[in-house]
Parts: C-alpha cells; structure tokens; sequence
C-alpha cells in the first residue's frame, strides 16, 4: 500500500508545495497554501512497457451526418452570452458573488430548456429539495420538467449521468461536490478539480452539457481553482452591485463562441427579467447639464452599450488626495489625471477625485478614456459637458487620442439613442470607407487639448475637424 503524504497546495492557481510558506512561488498570492493528504509515490510515466491501442486520427471537416443542434434557451440574453445556444457535452463554468443571482440564472434556464421538450437535471448541493422547489414556484417555473436532486457524492451523479441520456444537466455548487477517493475536505483544490475532472469526462462522453456554479474570492477569482478555468469550454461571469438591480453576464473564455460578449438582466420579484436595450437603462436616470458628467458610447463584444461617466473633484482638506473609482480601472485613473495635469497643464493634484460607472456596470475598455477625460475636465472646471454628446476613443501617455475598433456601431447606437453628436478618435482611414452616420455632428479629436477646447467652447469649434 502506497504511504499518504501531506502537499501544500495553493488554492488560488492549483501550484503544490512540498512545504507550507505564507506566499505562493507560482502566484504570489499570500495565505493561499493548504495542506491536502494524498498518496504518495513519484508518477510513474509509460514506464511499464505496456502499449497503447493507437488513436483514430480523422480529418478537420464535419461529418454531413452530425451536425450540431445547439441548445436555445429562447432567452435572448442568455442565448448571445453561450454563443447562440449550448453545444451537446459543453462545459460551462458560471462563477459569481454569493447572492447575485446564479442558482436563479440557471434554474430559470433549465426551466426554458426543459419546457422544450429537453431532459434537464438541476443538482444543488446548497439548497434542499424544497427549496429550490420553493424558488421555482415564486418564479412561476413550478410546472417545468426539471429533475431535481440534491447530492455532493459525484460517484452517485456519475451513475445518474450514466444511466440515462440527459441533456443538460446543472452542478449548483462544483465547491460543494466530493469525490469519495479523495481525503481533503469539499471545496479544497483537488476536490473541486477531481469532481470537475470525473464530471467533465462522463458529461462529454454521455454529449450533456454541464453548468458548474463556482463561487467568487473577494478579489473576483473562481474561488480556489484557476485550474478548472482551462478544463471547461465556456467561462461565464455573473455579476453586478447588489444595491443595484441590474446583473450582467459576461463571456470570459467560450470555445464555442465570442467572448467579451455580455447579457443584461434585471432582478426583481419574479427573478431575472432580460433587458433588451440596456444603453437606455443605464441612461435612464442621467440627469442633464450637470457637471463632471460625460456618455461614453462602449463595445460589450458584438453590442454598443452607453454608459454615463460621472466625475467629482472636490477640494482636498488635507495630507494625500483621495482618488477613488467605482467601475473602472484605479491606474487608468491615474494615468488620465497625469496626463492632463502634464500635457494640458489641468491641476488635478490638490484635489479628491471621484469616478463612477452610473448603473453598477464595469468597463474595461480603454475606449473610455476620451470620457472619463471629459468628465474629468467638467469636473474640474464646474462646466457642464454638451448633454448630446457621446465619447469615446483611447489615451496615450503623450495625451494624444488613439483610434478604437468599431466607431460606426458606437455611432449608430448614439443616434439611435437620440445624441446628436459625438467627440471621438480621429477614425483609422479604413475605417471612414464605411457607412456615414446621419445627423450626428462629429468632432474627431487627435489630442486631448482638443477635447479642451472643444469643451470649453461648448460645442463646434474650426479648430477641429469635423
Ligand atoms: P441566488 O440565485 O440564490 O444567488 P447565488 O446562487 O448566486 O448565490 O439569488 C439570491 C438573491 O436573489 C437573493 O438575494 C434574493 C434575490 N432574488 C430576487 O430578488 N428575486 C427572485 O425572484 C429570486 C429567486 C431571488
Ligand atoms: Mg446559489
């Protein structure tokens, strides 16, 4: 019988150590090393002679015979998010915040999925029977098709997946799963990758596709596994502010489709309810002529989505300004301040400065900081930027405004929206080749001194080329 032995294994990147340190080598993270017994013995590699049976190698192009049906839910949201629809034995890893609303994103799903005629398994490992159950009834769902379950041991999935053909099957929470052979506790690294792993092969064999719930760290990583990050298809993001009602999916890895791709929900009463025009929603409590407030017309993957930028400065009592961000990234922040306190001459260094994202949305688009920078100067200039205005375009350190992709569906969604006008990028020349905007009045700015003038001028100035 092999001896066990104790490793260190970190539970942020899945590195294991021989022995316990306060730092991981492979990560940095701090605090992140648990011990976990296993058994020992060096791997043994194909050292004993035994052979292989050889592969069946085949050709790249589909086979006529099979193609692949996706899966739609008829919730368009959701539908864009998966890439058009889940693909037969995919593997779907949703993490999110505890209590944003993922058991309910997915029981909502199966529900749709299952009033279509598909075998769908939900397996909570959180909630009981009857609760989910509960859940279901108040989001009028009680009546779908959907076999529920609630279980940890993945040896009694696994027979379950075996025994009959499921369609698509839901593992509410992968932290909460066990594998009997494995003497660490629920939740640790090699738990959580050891029931993946089991899962994820059957559930590919058996051609189900497989949602795993993972709950989120504090700094938003899938708690524990980055690991299990490569061994699904599709990454998923649920998230949003819980003070607001909006919550947002987010495509971060998907083998089936485009990323960056985003769904916009609304959670309310009766659960989340889809949000087709999000730009309008986040726009809807804008108010206008203030100051400090600037529209940045963004790109969520294949979809323009307008967000308001809001901007504070306030004079700073004493000892080291404040600078805080909600929905962006801090050293963006900072950048921007010092390239318009160094290339504009704009103090901003006696100041607290403030910057929102309105709605509780992220951005992570560097196309916002034309906004932010507008924002910023209103701000501190106590001006208010041109209301019907949207922004956007990216700033390098010499405060020039570098060109970003797609500038005519930004456009589109402003005109649609009713802006009038935009201060953007100056456009790369392949891209002006394609359709004109109608009615939208352009500013295209090279440098950020531009976008001073233009707004200090408050509107259409000759020096700019419109
Ligand atoms: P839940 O799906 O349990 O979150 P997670 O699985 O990500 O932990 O969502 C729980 C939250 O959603 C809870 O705070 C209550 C809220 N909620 C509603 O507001 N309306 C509803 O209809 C439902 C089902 C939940
Ligand atoms: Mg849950």
């Amino acid at each position: 019988m092999s001896k066990s032995k104790t490793s260190y294994v970190c539970q942020s990147c899945g590195a294991v150590h021989r022995l316990w340190a306060g730092k991981c080598d492979a990560c940095g993270e701090w605090n992140s090393l648990q011990a976990e017994v296993s058994d020992s013995g060096p791997p043994k590699g194909l050292g004993n002679g035994k052979k292989g049976k050889a592969l069946d190698l085949v050709g790249l192009k589909i086979e006529q015979s099979k193609p692949i049906n996706r899966l739609v839910t008829g919730l368009d949201e959701f539908d864009r998010v998966t890439g058009g629809g889940l693909v037969p034995g995919c593997a779907i890893l949703l993490g999110g915040d505890p209590g944003i609303g993922k058991s309910t994103l997915l029981l909502q799903s199966v529900c749709a999925l299952a009033k279509k005629g598909l075998r769908c398994v939900y397996i909570s490992g959180e909630e009981a029977v009857d609760q989910v159950r509960l859940r279901a009834a108040r989001l009028g769902m009680a009546d779908a098709p959907v076999a529920l379950a609630s279980a940890t041991n993945v040896r009694e999935i696994a027979a379950t997946i075996e025994e009959s053909k499921i369609d698509v099957l839901v593992i509410d929470s992968i932290q909460t799963m066990y594998v009997d052979t494995v003497e660490s506790a629920p939740g640790t690294v090699t738990q959580v990758r050891t029931a993946a792993q089991e899962l994820i092969r059957l559930t590919k064999r058996m051609g189900t596709a497989t949602f795993f719930v993972g709950h989120v760290t504090k700094d938003g990583q899938i708690a524990g596994p980055r690991v299990l990050e490569h061994m699904v298809d599709t990454v998923l993001y649920f998230e949003g502010d819980r003070g607001h009602q909006f919550r947002i999916l987010r495509t971060v890895k998907n083998r089936f489709g485009a990323t960056d791709e985003i769904g916009v929900f609304e959670m309310g009463e009766l659960g989340l309810t889809e949000v087709s025009n999000p730009s309008a929603l986040f726009l809807s409590q804008r108010q206008p002529d203030v100051t400090g407030s600037a529209v940045f017309a963004g790109m969520e993957g294949t979809r323009p989505l307008l967000v308001e930028v809001q901007a504070l400065v306030a004079p700073a009592p004493y000892g080291a300004p404040r600078r805080s961000v909600i929905g962006w990234d801090q050293n963006r922040l900072s950048m921007i301040l010092a390239v318009l306190e160094a290339r504009c001459g704009l103090m901003f260094s006696g100041s607290e400065v403030y910057l929102n994202m309105a709605g509780g949305i992220r951005i992570s688009e560097p196309a916002a900081d034309l906004a932010v920078a507008a924002a910023l100067i209103s701000a501190l200039q106590g001006r208010p930027v041109p209301s019907e205005y949207v922004f956007f375009g990216e700033v390098g350190l010499s405060g020039e405004v570098r060109a970003v992709s797609q500038p005519d569906q930004r456009l589109k969604e402003a005109a649609k929206l009713g802006f009038t006008g935009g201060c953007v990028a100056e456009r790369l020349s392949s891209q002006k080749k394609q359709a004109k905007i109608d009615g939208l009045q352009i500013h295209e700015v090279r440098h950020l001194d531009d976008l001073a003038s233009l707004l200090r001028e408050g509107g259409a100035t000759p020096r700019l080329r419109a």
